[in-house]
C-alpha cells in the first residue's frame, strides 16, 4: 500500500509502533522495521545519549530498514540532556524522529539540518496545526482511547481524525484505538495516511518485556483501563490494577490539593518493574481501550502482514461489494 507516509518515511506499511517507555527497545523497533512498518525506540528510556547511541548501533545490527527515535519532551524541572539525545539521534544516522509532549520547534532546526523527518504526535487539532506550522513533516494524531497521555479534551477518533484532515496539509497517522485492519481502513477512510500502534505492538512476541505484561493486555477488555492524574492535569490512561485503584482513591480523597509528591509511589519509576520483572501491582502503566480488541501475541511479521492482507479484502472486497448493487 502506497500512502503520504509510507512515501515520506520510505516505509512498505503505514504502520508506525509509537514510542513507548520500557518497551520501545531495539529488539521491537528493528522488528517492526523488519515486517515493513516503522519501528521506533525510546529515547529515554534510554538513561544517557552514550546508551542511546548504543541502542541505535544495536538497532542498526537488527535491521537494515528505516526505524525512528521517540524523544518526550516532559514538563521538568531537572529537564534531561536533550541536546545529548538529539546529538546521539543525529551522529547515530537516524533519519525520523516521533517527538511527542512539548512543542518540538527548539530542536528542528538541528534535526531538519540533519535531513531527519520529524513526526509530532499530539493529541489535538490545534496542536497539530502548530506542529505543521512549524516545519514537521508528519503528525500522529493521538485520540482520547489512546494509552499514554490524551490530552485533556477528550476527543475520540472518530470525530479528531475528520477534524485533522478538514485542516491539516501536511501527511497524519491515526494514532489511539488502532489494533487490525479495520482500525486501518477506518483511519484511511477519515482522512488519515496510516496509523500509528502502541499497545497492540506490546503483546507481540518481539517486545521485550515480562510475559506477564503480554498476558495482562490479552485478559483485558475494553472496560480494564482508568485515566490517572486528572486533577495534575497530566492525565494518563493505564490498565488498572491495585496501584490505580489506591491513586485514585487517593485522587477523591485530596481533591484539587493533590500534588504529585502525594502519588509518588504509585507512578515514579514503576516501569522497569513492571515491564522488566513483570510485577504487574507496581504501579500505574500505559495502556490503550484497545485491549479489548487484543486476543493474541503474534510475531511483529504476522501482525503486520495479517493486517494489511485483510485490509485488502475488507477494501476489494466487503467495501466495494457494498458500491456493487
Ligand atoms: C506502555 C506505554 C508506554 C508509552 N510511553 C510513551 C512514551 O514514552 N512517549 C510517547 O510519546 N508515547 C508513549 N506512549 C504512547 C504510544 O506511543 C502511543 O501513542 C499510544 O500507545 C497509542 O495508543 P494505543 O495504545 O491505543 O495504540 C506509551 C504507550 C504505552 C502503552
Amino acid at each position: 500500500m502506497k500512502t503520504r507516509i509510507t512515501e515520506l518515511l520510505g516505509i512498505e506499511h503505514p504502520i508506525i509502533q509509537g514510542g513507548m517507555h520500557f518497551v520501545g527497545f531495539a529488539e521491537l523497533a528493528a522488528a517492526v522495521s523488519n515486517a515493513g512498518g516503522l519501528g521506533v525506540i525510546t529515547g529515554l528510556t534510554q538513561r544517557t545519549p552514550e546508551l542511546l547511541a548504543n541502542e541505535i548501533k544495536r538497532c542498526r545490527d537488527m535491521t537494515d530498514k528505516p526505524f525512528g527515535v521517540n524523544l518526550t519532551f516532559l514538563p521538568s524541572t531537572q529537564p534531561p540532556d536533550y541536546p545529548g539525545y538529539v546529538k546521539a539521534i543525529i551522529e547515530g544516522g537516524v533519519k525520523i524522529v516521533e517527538t511527542a509532549g512539548n512543542n518540538p520547534q527548539k530542536w528542528l532546526p538541528a534535526l531538519k539540518e540533519a535531513g531527519i523527518k520529524v513526526v509530532h504526535k499530539c493529541t489535538s487539532v490545534r496542536h497539530s496545526l502548530k506542529a505543521e506550522a512549524i516545519g514537521c513533516d508528519a503528525v500522529s494524531v493521538d485520540g482520547f482511547e489512546c494509552g499514554g497521555h490524551p490530552g485533556e479534551d477528550d476527543i475520540p477518533n472518530m470525530i479528531l481524525l475528520p477534524r485533522a484532515a478538514d485542516e491539516l496539509k501536511i501527511p497524519f497517522v491515526a494514532s489511539g484505538g488502532m489494533a487490525d485492519a479495520r482500525s486501518l481502513v477506518a483511519a484511511l477512510a477519515m482522512g488519515a495516511d496510516g496509523m500509528n500502534m502502541g499497545t497492540r505492538f506490546i503483546a507481540t512476541k518481539e517486545a521485550p518485556v515480562h510475559e506477564n505484561v503480554k498476558q495482562a493486555i490479552v485478559a483485558a477488555s475494553e472496560l480494564d483501563t482508568r485515566l490517572v492524574m486528572r486533577p495534575l492535569r497530566n492525565t494518563e490512561r493505564v490498565l488498572t490494577n491495585v496501584a490505580v485503584e489506591r491513586l485514585l482513591e487517593k485522587e477523591k480523597a485530596l481533591g484539587a490539593n493533590i500534588k504529585f509528591e502525594d502519588i509518588f509511589g504509585e507512578v515514579a519509576g514503576v516501569y522497569p518493574k513492571i515491564m522488566l520483572e513483570g510485577e504487574m501491582d507496581a504501579g500505574a502503566w500505559s495502556c490503550g481501550m484497545v485491549a479489548g480488541l487484543i486476543h493474541d501475541i503474534p510475531t511483529c511479521k504476522e501482525l503486520i502482514d495479517q493486517i494489511m492482507s485483510e485490509a485488502d479484502a475488507l477494501i476489494r472486497g466487503r467495501l466495494s461489494g457494498l458500491l456493487a448493487a
